[in-house]
């Protein structure tokens, strides 16, 4: 069974490639590359997988879900310059796809019981745009 929190927060960010050239980034990334940066609302979905505890009906605690996303995410990047103030952002591309591998990597250690192990991290940048990270086999 698959067992779903939404979260959401909001940040800015580059996306530039410092060994390309402006020209170069300017096509990759178009306004995206503008030194300035520019902010998105995301939203992400954290979904876990389990199977219901027989006493309790519950594949984990939802409270402590909410919990772990706040601490290991929400307070992480909500609010931040991505490039300059989440790690490993000052040398990874702050794209979506890093996005959500990062959150990815954030979460496992915390999502790997018996009970609520982590499936799947999907991060929206825009309400039309989302990408879904399965972890290292997808
Ligand atoms: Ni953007």
């Amino acid at each position: 069974m698959l067992i779903t929190r939404k979260a959401e927060f909001s940040a800015s960010h580059i996306c530039r490639n410092p060994r390309l050239s402006e020209a170069e980034n300017r096509a990759l990334f178009g306004a995206a590359a503008n030194p300035h940066g520019h902010g998105h609302n995301y939203v992400l979905e954290v979904t876990v997988e389990g199977t219901p505890d027989p006493v309790t009906g519950m594949v984990l605690d939802l409270k402590a879900l909410k919990d772990t996303l706040n601490r290991e995410v929400v307070e992480i990047y909500d609010h931040r310059f991505l490039n300059r103030e989440v790690a490993p952002f000052d040398h990874v591309i702050p794209t979506p796809e890093n996005i959500a591998i990062d959150i990815w990597n954030r979460l496992q250690p915390h999502l790997s019981g018996p009970r609520g192990r982590l499936h799947g991290v999907r991060i929206y940048e825009t309400p039309d745009l989302y990408v879904d990270y399965f972890g290292d086999a997808a």
